[in-house]
Formats: structure tokens, sequence, C-alpha cells
């Protein structure tokens, strides 16, 4: 049983990704030049996002990390249980959110809108995908590296039930 076993096929392979990511990293470091720079990464699904693109940003910054769920069950953006919060404080920070995928748009929604009165300097969002198709909220990313229809995917760092996490690359899961 290979460890790759549900993958139906791969939509990104990992040389794509770092393409974009690589893209992404240089937009980042001419725009925040000079500025304070906080990278939030979203737990438990933007790790690995989050540590090829702090590779590929070439000026200062700090990292953090956030861990967030979002009550569902309303058509609103509703509240966020923050279980993993920053230390730093975030007035002093042009911050950018890393995510790995934006999918109904509630998680976002609510932790930007938290986030956002705490006073950062600026606040942005940076989305490895985004699934337009399955918003249920008025959410969108600034940045959005891949825009995917309404499938399930796994893959670099996104997960089915915790697994698949480490694949270096994006696929459609498939069932297994
Ligand atoms: P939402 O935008 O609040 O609906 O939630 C987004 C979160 O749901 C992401 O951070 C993922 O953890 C998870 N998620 C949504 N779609 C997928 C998928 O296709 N594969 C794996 N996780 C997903
Ligand atoms: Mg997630």
């Amino acid at each position: 049983m290979g460890y790759d076993m549900g993958v139906k096929r791969v939509l990104f392979s990992s040389e794509e990704i770092h393409d974009r990511v690589r893209r992404a990293g240089e937009m980042i470091s001419r725009e925040y030049q000079g500025k304070p720079l906080l990278l939030i990464g979203i737990l438990n699904g933007s790790f690995m996002f989050m540590a090829d693109l702090c590779r590929e940003i070439t000026i200062p910054f700090e990292v953090a990390f956030m861990k967030a769920k979002s009550y569902s069950g309303t058509q609103s953006a509703g509240s966020v249980e923050i279980s993993l919060d920053v230390a730093q404080d975030l007035s002093r920070y042009h911050v950018i959110l890393v995510e790995d995928i934006i999918d109904t748009g509630r998680t976002l929604k609510a932790l930007s809108e938290r986030l956002s009165e705490r006073g950062a300097l600026s606040l942005k969002v940076i989305t490895l995908l985004d699934k337009p198709e399955r918003r249920l909220v008025d959410f969108n990313a600034d940045i959005s590296l891949f825009t995917i229809p309404d499938l399930f995917v796994v893959g670099y760092g996104l997960d089915l039930d915790e697994r698949y996490r480490g694949l270096p690359y994006v696929a459609e899961y498939g069932g297994a």
C-alpha cells in the first residue's frame, strides 16, 4: 500500500507549485521592502506552503502561526475559535495570513475580521488554493496561487482526516 493510495490524479506538480510560490515570494519581497512584515501561517494545512514561501522571500520578516476553527451552521461569517494565537503585537506589523485553501470562506473571513480589530498596519491574505464555487460568505484572498473547481484535494499540507499532508504535490482525492 503506497502512501499515495487514494490519489486520483495530480492537479499541481511540485514544480508547478514551486514556480508559483517563487513568484509570490518575489512579489511580496518587492511590495513589503522596508516594512515590518509578519507572516502568519494558519495551521495545520499551511505548514508546507509557509515553509516554501518563506524561502522565496528575500527581505527581513518574522514568522508566527495560528490555529483557528470556524463555527459552521450559519450563512454568516460567524465566530472563530482561536486555539493558538500569535505572541506579537500586531499593531507593529504589516501582516500576511498564509492559508492552504479557501473553501466556504468562513474561517478566513472570521479570522481576518478578528485580526483587523487588533490594528495591524495592513492585513492581506495569501492562499495556495481557492475553491470559489464553494463560497458561502463574501471573502476573497488578496493573492491566490491556484483556482480549482469543487473537488476535494489533498497533499502539500492538505489532509483528509490528517492523512496525505506530506505529499509533495496537490492531488484530487479519489477515495481509498
Ligand atoms: P473554509 O474556507 O472556512 O470553508 O475552510 C477552509 C478549510 O477547510 C481549509 O483551511 C482546509 O483545512 C479545509 N478544506 C477545505 N477544502 C479542502 C480540501 O479540498 N482538502 C482539504 N482540506 C480542505
Ligand atoms: Mg486549514
